[in-house]
């Protein structure tokens, strides 16, 4: 089997995708129209030409804007419906998918329709696909330790449907220690932990993810390499990486493919997994986040293995289904 082969073949589990950020131009022009919602774009080109970034910020600005036409919980649950279709596509048949409540709730969404919404469509999605899915709800770390609180509160009457707390948005500036204690609240109330760290904002905030907010996972963390000792801490304690290949390229945290350190972290003993973030923005779902990194940086059979095991392993399923998973790539 050659790379691209095996690539379509491999079962792998996302770890890192914001719904949200799964919004295609066309969806989003067909919901802002039902719900007859302006949004600042003549046509799907336009809104593609608008996805030009220089950093997360120029990204995050547009990306909250195209999730202001989310009114009803339909429009959720075909949002999330296409995205599993994707999932159907690229054989990914485990996804944790992040969704932002306050960016929702500040527009007098009720967090109710929210979460409807996206579970039918994860219940459809095993139904009809067999894709397993949980959901985790991020703190938007630009707004207060206060309204992570509120937003903390009303997730408790969906305690079930929720497998976890993380944290996202504008990273510099607002480092992991303004939620210390709300993620302590979380894990308290059985949550389980991850957070955004080490993309845009130093080593540094990755140190402070794992000791304060004490996260089961860091997504990105890519500019832990600059660090030696937290490297060494990584290995030691298998730390999943929820890496974003193409995410870095177009939000400019890497110029070029070629120099993405995902094999480096790797062949160092990193568990780095391979997610696409927000795909619709980034040019890619996972398939192609795995056709870049393989074409860029010389990934290898083995190594492509790896990543997908990885997936599995650093997910929140059972063990059983980490075992299953895992026994169907090795027979590949
Ligand atoms: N980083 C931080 N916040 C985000 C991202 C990201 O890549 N995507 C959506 N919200
Ligand atoms: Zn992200």
């Amino acid at each position: 089997m050659n790379q691209l082969e095996l690539i379509r073949a491999l079962p792998k589990a996302e770890l890192h995708v914001h719904i949200e950020g799964t919004f295609e131009p066309e969806l989003m022009f067909a919901i802002a129209q039902r719900n007859q919602i302006e949004i600042p774009y003549k046509s799907v080109e336009e809104v593609k030409q608008a996805y030009n970034f220089h950093n997360l910020q120029s990204f995050l600005d547009i990306y909250y804007a195209g999730a202001n036409v989310l009114v009803h919980e339909q429009d959720f649950y075909d949002l999330a419906w296409a995205y599993f279709e994707k999932c159907h596509e690229d054989h990914v048949m485990h996804t944790e998918m992040f969704f932002d409540p306050q960016t929702h709730t500040d527009r007098g969404i009720a967090f109710e329709t929210v979460i409807n919404g996206l579970q039918r469509a994860c219940n459809d999605a095993k139904a009809k696909y067999g894709i397993s899915s949980h959901l985790i709800m991020c703190f938007l770390r630009h707004l207060s330790e206060e309204a992570a609180f509120e937003t903390l509160a009303q997730a408790m009457p969906f305690k079930e449907q929720i497998i976890g707390v993380g944290l996202d948005s504008s990273e510099v500036g607002h480092p992991p220690s303004k939620f210390e204690r709300v993620f302590a609240q979380a894990r308290e109330a059985g949550f389980l932990v991850v957070a955004h760290a080490g993309e845009e904002g130093p080593a540094e905030y990755v140190w402070e993810a794992l000791d304060l907010l004490k996260v089961n996972r860091i997504d990105h963390g890519v500019r832990s390499e600059e660090d030696s000792v937290l490297m060494q801490r990584l290995i030691a304690e298998k730390m999943p990486l929820t890496v974003c290949p193409l995410s870095n390229l177009k939000l400019c945290v890497v110029d070029d493919m070629a120099q993405h350190n995902i094999r480096r972290l790797l062949q160092q003993g990193v568990h780095v997994t391979v997610n696409s973030d927000d795909p619709s923005y980034f040019g890619g779902y996972m398939n192609d986040n795995f056709v870049a990194i393989t074409e860029a940086l010389a990934l290898t059979n083995e190594e492509l293995k790896t990543l997908a095991q990885n997936s599995f392993e650093a997910s929140f399923i059972s063990d059983a289904e980490k075992q299953k998973w895992i026994a169907e790539i090795q027979a590949l």
